[in-house]
């Protein structure tokens, strides 16, 4: 294992090392683990930790097609959550099909929404990786990033540093080890997983928060996801039940009457829902992951109409502050409303 570790690192550290050269790139990209990028100079007081603290995300919605408006539409939002928080339009990275607000079927042209009285979430939201950029060849290539292996695209990549805190989304279907791509082939969890401990390897984040939204997707992680990497992950579901849709024609609530699409997922409005309406300078990932559980839950009388959201990885630093990773938008700061919704929510898998 260990003998492993210290050959991939190196090996890695030579093919970034080329590909730097190859780019021209005149920056220093590799580091030992032991510098940092203010080893030039001498480091302000370390009290301003937060200050050097660069935080990334990367977006995805693993599905195309008018009938999957809610995963486009959990993204966008998302993004709009997260540019509000603070974090900068070049340090997220969005994949969507992007076939959603041009939509023939869409009833409001060039809008989407979230929630049945949402706003638009669409205005804004960069196109990093869009159509059949939306791959999962691309995903990795910017979660390691790694711009020489990104194929087309914004060319955005998770250029992140040692002390940078990185932020994962996913929505889309899924199934036992796998997530959907709107592009072959889908996202395997033992590769995903391989990623991630070749991001570890490459010591460039200090902790990563990562929330999936899909059918089973307990099973991306159940047994297999390391809790040494630094990574808190998740999931809509366990491994073997359904993620829902939510703000669907018929159901209470329903979307407004000209659509004929759900607007959202059940687990992704809860964690977005919950980041809006709470100060997250004050709001824990555990107190996010209680309240988004119990709300997907969805419990109707005795029956449960959700799904049970699960948790893998490391769980030490659960404490931490949602900030770090989503930022604070100080319009929320005074906000200790509930949920605006409570109660059992129609769900449509
Ligand atoms: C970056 O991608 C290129 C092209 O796929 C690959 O040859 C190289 O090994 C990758 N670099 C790193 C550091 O993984
Ligand atoms: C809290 O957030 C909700 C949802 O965004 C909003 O409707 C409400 O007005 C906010 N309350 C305060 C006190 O800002
Ligand atoms: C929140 O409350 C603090 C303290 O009362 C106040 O200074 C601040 O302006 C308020 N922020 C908002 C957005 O209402």
């Amino acid at each position: 294992m260990g003998r492993w570790w210290v050959s991939g690192l190196l090996s890695l550290l030579a093919v970034a090392a080329a590909a730097a050269a190859a780019e021209g790139n005149a920056e220093p990209l590799i580091r030992l683990p032991t510098q940092n990028e203010h080893d030039a100079a001498p480091a302000p007081a370390p009290s301003a930790e937060e200050e050097e603290v660069t935080r990334w995300a990367v977006l995805v919605a693993g599905s195309s097609g008018y009938e999957n408006y809610r995963h486009q539409a959990d993204v966008c939002h998302a993004y709009q959550i997260l540019k509000r928080g603070g974090l900068k339009e070049e340090n997220i990275v969005v994949f969507m099909y992007d076939d959603i607000a041009k939509n023939p079927a869409n009833p409001r042209h060039g809008v989407i929404i979230n929630h049945p009285k949402g706003k638009d979430v669409y205005a804004g939201v960069p196109k990093d990786y869009t159509g059949d950029q939306v791959t999962t060849k691309n995903f990795f290539a910017v979660l390691m990033g790694n711009k020489t292996a990104v194929t087309r695209g914004s060319r955005k990549v998770i250029n992140s540093k040692p002390n940078d805190h990185i932020f994962i989304y996913y929505a889309d279907h899924g199934t036992a080890g796998s997530l959907g791509m709107p592009t072959n082939p889908w996202l395997y969890a033992d590769d995903f997983i391989k990623v991630l401990r070749e991001k570890h390897a490459s010591k460039s984040y200090s902790k990563m928060v990562i929330y999936v939204e899909a059918c089973e997707s307990g099973s991306m992680f159940e047994g297999i996801m390391p809790q040494d990497l630094n990574i808190y992950v998740t999931t809509a579901a366990n491994a073997v039940e359904s993620s829902w849709g939510t703000y669907c024609p018929g159901m209470n609530p329903p979307p407004p009457i000209e659509y004929t699409t759900c607007l959202g997922d059940l687990y992704s409005v809860s964690w977005m829902e919950d980041s809006e309406t709470h100060n997250l300078k004050k709001e824990t990932i555990k107190g996010q992951y209680d309240v988004v559980k119990k709300r997907t839950l969805n419990l109707n009388g005795d029956r449960t109409d959700g799904s049970h959201v699960m948790e893998y990885g490391d769980k030490t630093f659960k404490d931490e502050k949602l900030f770090r990773y989503q930022g604070f938008d100080p319009a929320n700061a005074n906000n200790t409303s509930s949920l605006p919704l409570s109660g059992p929510q129609g769900v449509i898998n």
